[in-house]
């Protein structure tokens, strides 16, 4: 058998990503709480992991012991401004004993200012479609840069804005449920505006911090390469998808087929670009997906599905993101990536495979600086509840009782060696071993267009 080592830069961050409301548990003042009791959900979050009664620790004791350096998690709005007028210093104290803690562990965190949850006051006050949200974050972003710069300087201000106005106003998964193209556009323009504005002043409070937004980019192809409208469909996807709000970033001017908007604050707000990446996409036409901008996604046949088909094992896709995202110049952060997979049994060849991906792309000169994997522990999956399970340890809800899975194990080696290792894909997922190192001309295949 050959003997073959995939090495990372020296000081590359390993990590897992979590977010508040996920892991937290007992959140009761924000707009998913709201939507999982109207029963929109399959299952609630609950006590979710328990972090906000103090397991965090415990769980990032794993994470330490597992070999990693670096956490990103988020921040709960809801819990630090519970009305306009009234900060709640004990949560904010919170979560500085968790920065604190994570340095202590010895783990770089990296913060989420916004990651899907709005508190209640805020969405009934308008949401990111009020003149004034934009102004709103920036005074709570203000507040929690300045309780947390002594541990924090890398910040992520919001977490994938196109998934927060797509499923929320477009496709209707997330709340408020809406199904209006239109207002998910104005959506991702407050969006924009809520960004600059968290960054100029993360920049005010911290101006050494390093600061970046989470985008979730899906390479696309058409279904049918040659069908006009597949292709039509497939491109009209991508650039409202993928397209209009990291251009804006870079312009200053936010396009889409509604129109066009100037936001020259918006121009140059990042220092690292974060990249969230699952799968790629086939798009197909059809009539009846108005709501979509007439794309049906599809998987190709024969495709290595997770378990509820969902994720697709896509790994040339993440090179695709990863050179597509090395366009805006910035160093790039792989912010999460993951699979969906309670039994295992898919894990740990996605991450194998994708952690080649990466490899390549940083011996390509793309400038990769970490990999956080989503995610440490099994949590709450949104619409989808507890039907999905992304963690390296399996929770069981109901004792909180944590279980490791083989891939924490494989992801602990992985880290530990900053490395990838043909012996470590040989005893862990021997499947995956001819792909993840194959024999054959490296050019030739990641040339290959299929993405
Ligand atoms: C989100 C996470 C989510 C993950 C897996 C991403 O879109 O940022 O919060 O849990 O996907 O569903």
């Amino acid at each position: 058998m050959i003997a073959a080592e995939y090495h990372f830069p020296r000081g590359f961050l390993w990590g897992t990503a979590t977010a508040a409301h996920q892991v937290e548990g007992q959140n009761t003042n924000n707009t998913w709480a709201e939507w999982e009791a109207l029963g929109h959900t399959r299952g609630r979050a609950g006590r979710a992991c328990d972090w906000w009664a103090g397991r965090w620790k415990e769980d990032l004791d794993r994470a330490t012991e597992g070999g990693q350096n670096a956490h990103r998690f988020s921040v709960e709005w809801s819990r630090i401004q519970p009305t306009p007028d009234q900060w709640d210093e004990e949560a904010l104290d919170h979560y500085r004993r968790m920065a604190r803690g994570m340095v202590e562990r010895g783990l770089m965190p990296l913060v989420t200012l916004h990651h899907f949850t709005d508190p209640l006051w805020f969405a009934e006050h308008g949401g990111w479609e009020a003149t004034d949200a934009p102004q709103r974050f920036a005074r709570f972003v203000r507040k929690v840069v300045s309780a947390l710069r002594e541990y924090v300087s890398h910040w992520v201000t919001i977490n994938e804005p196109n998934i927060y106005a797509a499923l929320g106003y477009a496709s209707g998964e997330f709340p408020p449920g809406l199904q209006d193209p239109r207002r998910a556009q104005r959506v991702l323009v407050g969006l924009l505006r809520a960004h600059a504005a968290a960054y100029h002043a993360i920049h005010e409070v911290q101006p050494e911090a390093r600061v970046g937004y989470a985008w979730h980019y899906r390479p696309m192809q058409a279904a049918r390469p040659r069908h006009p409208l597949d292709r039509l469909a497939r491109r009209v996807q991508y650039n409202a998808f993928n397209m209009g709000f990291p251009t804006a970033i870079v312009t200053g001017v936010f396009r889409s087929p509604l129109g066009r908007v100037r936001l020259p604050e918006a121009r140059g707000t990042q220092d690292f670009f974060g990249l969230n990446y699952y799968s790629a996409d086939v798009i197909r036409f059809s009539w009846r997906r108005r709501h979509h901008l007439f794309a049906q996604r599809v998987h190709p046949p024969g495709s290595d599905l997770s378990p509820g088909g969902m994720i697709a094992n896509r790994p040339e896709g993440l090179f695709r993101s990863l050179k597509w995202a090395s366009q805006f110049g910035k160093p790039i952060l792989i912010t999460e990536n993951g699979v969906e997979d309670e039994a295992d049994g898919l894990r740990r060849r996605y991450l194998a495979q994708h952690l080649r991906a990466t490899w390549q792309a940083i011996n390509f000169n793309i400038p990769v600086k970490g990999y956080f994997h989503w995610t440490l522990v099994d949590n709450f999956e949104w619409e989808r509840g507890w039907e999905q399970r992304f963690g390296l340890w399996a929770l069981d809800t109901t004792s909180q009782k944590r279980s490791k899975r083989p891939s924490a194990d494989f992801y602990a080696e992985i880290c530990r060696a900053n490395a990838l290792t043909s012996e470590m894909v040989e005893r862990y997922c021997p499947e995956a071993f001819a792909d993840v190192f194959p024999a054959g001309d490296l050019p030739a295949r990641i040339d290959s267009p299929s993405v």
